[in-house]
C-alpha cells in the first residue's frame, strides 16, 4: 500500500485498542505524535528511499525484501522452505518482529520492531504482496489507468491507484471522510476473523491467481503486453481493497492488544 491505505489501517487498528494498549503504544511512539501510530505507518518504506535518508539509506536496504513474499509464476500456493527462506520474506518478519516485541527489553529496539510490525501487517493484506517473482508481484506489468496517460503498474495500481480513484470519485479526496467510510464498513461487519498467517497469504494467492491478473476482457495480464484497465476494473476490485483494508485495521488491532497483554512487565 501507500500512504492512505497504510495510514486507514493503522487508524482502524488503533481505534480497536483496549485495555493496557493504548497506552502501551503511546510508550513507543513519539511524544509529539500524542500516540498517534498512524504517523509511523509508513515508516517502514520511507527509510528504502534516499530522499528521506541521506545518510543512513544504505543501512535499511536488508528490509526490503521484507515487505512481500514472491511465489513462483502461477504456482498458486505458498512454502515457507521455498518461498521464505530463512524467515528472509513478509511472514517470517511478521512472526520475528511479533516475537521480538515480547521478548526485546532495548526501547529503540521495541520501537523499531513496531513500526516494522504495523507495516507488514498492512502490506500482507496487498493481494500483490504475496506475488509472482516472475514480475515482481506486478510490477513489471505495465498499463494505463482511467484512460491517464502515463503508465503505471499492476502493483502501484494496487497499492495506490484503485484507492486514489476511489477517494477522487466518492470522497473529494478527502482522507478523512474515506477513513470514517471504512470505520463504518469494519463496524457493520458481524464477522470475527482470526487468521493465521498462513491462511493470510492463501486468501492473497486465491486473490492473485482468481482475480487480479484477470483484465476487463477476462484475458490475463502479463509483463510482455501493456494493460489498459478502467471503469470495469476499478468497480470489480475496489470492494476487495477495501475488505482487504478493514481485515488488516482488525487484526492489527487484535495483535496489539493480545501483545499488549504479554508483553513482560516494564521495571
Ligand atoms: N519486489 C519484488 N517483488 C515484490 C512484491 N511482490 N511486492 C513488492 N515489491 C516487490
Ligand atoms: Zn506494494
Ligand atoms: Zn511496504
Amino acid at each position: 500500500w501507500g500512504l492512505v491505505g497504510h495510514s486507514i489501517i493503522v487508524r482502524l487498528a488503533q481505534s480497536q485498542l483496549i485495555d493496557s494498549a493504548p497506552e502501551w503504544i503511546r510508550s513507543l511512539t513519539p511524544w509529539h505524535w500524542n500516540g498517534n501510530l498512524s504517523a509511523m505507518a509508513s515508516w517502514a518504506d520511507s527509510i528504502l528511499y534516499e530522499d528521506n535518508n541521506p545518510t543512513g539509506y544504505a543501512n535499511w536496504q536488508w528490509s526490503r525484501m521484507l515487505h512481500y513474499v514472491n511465489i513462483p509464476d502461477w504456482s498458486c500456493d505458498y512454502q515457507p522452505e521455498r518461498d521464505c527462506i530463512n524467515d528472509q520474506c513478509i511472514l517470517g518478519a511478521i512472526k520475528n518482529y511479533t516475537k521480538r516485541l515480547v521478548t526485546e527489553h532495548d526501547h529503540i529496539q521495541q520501537e523499531e520492531a513496531l513500526y516494522f510490525l504495523i507495516h507488514f501487517l498492512g502490506d500482507i493484506h496487498q493481494p500483490l504482496h504475496v506475488g509472482f517473482r516472475g514480475d515482481r508481484g506486478g510490477n513489471s506489468v505495465l498499463g494505463t489507468f482511467m484512460n491517464v496517460t502515463s503508465r503505471t503498474n499492476l502493483h502501484a495500481l494496487w497499492d495506490v491507484g484503485l484507492i486514489a480513484a476511489r477517494l477522487e470519485k466518492d470522497f473529494q479526496k478527502n482522507i478523512s471522510l474515506y477513513y470514517d467510510y471504512i470505520y463504518q464498513l469494519m463496524m457493520d461487519e458481524t464477522s470475527q476473523i482470526d487468521d493465521n498467517l498462513e491462511q493470510l497469504s492463501e486468501q492473497n494467492i486465491n486473490l492473485i491467481c482468481s482475480q487480479i491478473y484477470f483484465d476487463e476482457n477476462n484475458v490475463t495480464m502479463n509483463a510482455s503486453v501493456n494493460f489498459i484497465l478502467g471503469e470495469i476494473y476499478y468497480q470489480r476490485n475496489i470492494p476487495i481493497v477495501e475488505q482487504r483494508l478493514v481485515d488488516g485495521g482488525r487484526l492489527l488491532g487484535t495483535l496489539l492488544n493480545r501483545l499488549a497483554k504479554t508483553r513482560p512487565q516494564q521495571p
